[in-house]
């Protein structure tokens, strides 16, 4: 294994509930100073970029995140040791059926951005937000993934079989602190999907400190999990703002956004950490939403990551890194997942009240889709719901109206523990 990737498994696995910072000895600064070399790359071009999502008239909210726009061959995915020997090039596009087809069901466009009087990153490049010494103190508080024995206990137990445990993953010894509230494809030994998708409106949780709050779409094959969607994650980001993400799980490697190499960026002017901030739903008022698939291109293998109606190409992981997911993806989920250490209350998800069957008071995801083995796209009318903690968070699946067509929603979300803070 090369010594990046045990680096990095190093700071994400380093959590051990310890609050607050240290002192740094002279050593660790220099080991920091390293990895920092390996995560920034050298920028051709340094952007500041103002985001806003074309529908909505205003520029009143504009967001100062800076951007190297980083050679498209020097991104961090290329570190990767299966990756040595790619043929990928910054022009590259995926085939899949789906993208032509036609849809009566909108959403605006996530790429509908504006940067700043210095443009978007040009082509060729790619923009990657700098890391700094701070984020990675900070992201060595990141918990642990999402167990993955949950899906196979959840599938089997269905089975009325014993649960299957597997003892791959040595980071399932860790507690667990997550807790979801989500739907998912029900269980069936010959479930073969090559790409999943939902529209989702965006909340802003109060989140604070160590906790998140998230929602995703999930694939899965074993140990081998994609996600992507939106979070509140100020040990991740150093804020508190609604940020788009994904998160990529190869065995014991996993890692949010590019901070692990695997994910091949395509995409000029959607940053994988983009901040949603201005379309973010007010319960009970205005709600946006946005359009997120995953989809292998059946020719190369390759999972893209695709936002929009129009299906804006951010970028690939590519079918190097997988052994379960090289072939197809066993399991999608849809729905809200928090986060807090031990003795710190559970923050709120979704829009942060239990779900009421009402589209613009919960936070959801709807017109969920898979793609079935031969590419196609089938809506996901039959789900299993699964809640770790009932009392604080819900997830309905029912059949709402919106804009007079009517579509499946999960709808997701509760207070957490805020109410007895
Ligand atoms: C796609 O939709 C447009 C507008 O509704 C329509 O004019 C066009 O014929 C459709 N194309 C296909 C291939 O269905
Ligand atoms: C589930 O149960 C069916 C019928 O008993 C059996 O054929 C199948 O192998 C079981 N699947 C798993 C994964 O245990
Ligand atoms: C894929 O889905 C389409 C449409 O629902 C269906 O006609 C086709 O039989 C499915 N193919 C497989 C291999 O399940």
């Amino acid at each position: 294994m090369h010594q990046k990737n045990l680096l990095m498994l190093y700071i994400l696995l380093s959590y051990d509930g310890v609050q607050g910072e240290r002192i740094l000895s002279k050593s660790e600064d220099v080991e920091l100073e390293k990895q920092l070399k390996l995560l920034n790359k050298p920028a051709i071009k340094i952007v500041q970029v103002i985001f806003f999502l074309s529908l909505f008239f205003c520029l009143q909210t504009k967001y100062g995140d800076t951007y190297d726009c980083v050679d498209f061959y020097k991104q961090h995915a290329f570190d990767h040791p299966l990756l040595k020997d790619h043929n990928f090039h910054p022009k590259m596009k995926p085939t899949l059926s789906s993208i032509k087809k036609n849809s009566s069901d909108s959403t605006s466009s996530w790429s509908s951005t504006i940067w700043s009087k210095d443009g978007c990153c040009p082509f060729g490049t790619v923009p990657i937000k700098r890391i700094t010494k701070d984020d990675i103190l900070r992201q060595r508080h990141l918990p642990p993934p999402e167990d993955v024995t949950f899906d196979a206990q959840f599938d089997v137990s269905n089975n009325n079989s014993e649960p299957k445990k597997d003892t791959h993953l040595d980071i399932r010894k860790q507690p667990f602190f997550n807790l979801v509230a989500i739907a998912r494809t029900p269980y069936d030994a010959n479930n073969k999907f090559r790409g999943a998708g939902m529209v989702t409106n965006f909340y802003n949780p109060e989140v604070d400190g160590r906790q998140h709050s998230a929602c995703r779409l999930k694939i899965q094959k074993g140990s081998e999990i994609l996600q992507v969607g939106w979070r509140v994650d100020p040990t991740l980001y150093g804020d508190s703002k609604t940020r788009l993400f994904i998160h990529t799980q190869v065995d014991k490697t996993h890692c949010f956004n590019t901070l692990c190499s695997g994910f091949v960026h395509v995409n000029t002017e959607i940053p994988l950490d983009m901040s949603l901030m201005n379309s973010v739903a007010h319960r009970g008022g205005t709600t946006f939403e946005g359009r997120i698939y995953i989809e292998q291109d059946l020719d190369s293998g390759n999972w893209w990551l695709l936002l929009s109606d129009n299906y804006d190409q951010v970028g690939f992981w590519p079918q190097q890194i997988f052994t379960g997911l090289a072939s197809f993806a066993t399991n999608v989920e849809w729905g809200g997942v928090v986060y807090s250490p031990p003795g710190v209350p559970k923050p709120p998800m979704g829009s942060s009240y239990s779900p009421i069957g009402d589209n613009l008071y919960d936070a959801f995801c709807r017109s969920i889709t898979v793609l079935n083995e031969t590419g196609t796209v089938n809506q996901v009318d039959k789900v299993t719901i699964h809640i770790d903690n009932p009392n604080m968070y819900q997830a309905i699946f029912e059949r709402l109206e919106s804009d007079k067509e009517s579509y499946l929603y999960v709808l997701y979300g509760g207070p957490g523990e805020k109410s007895q803070i």
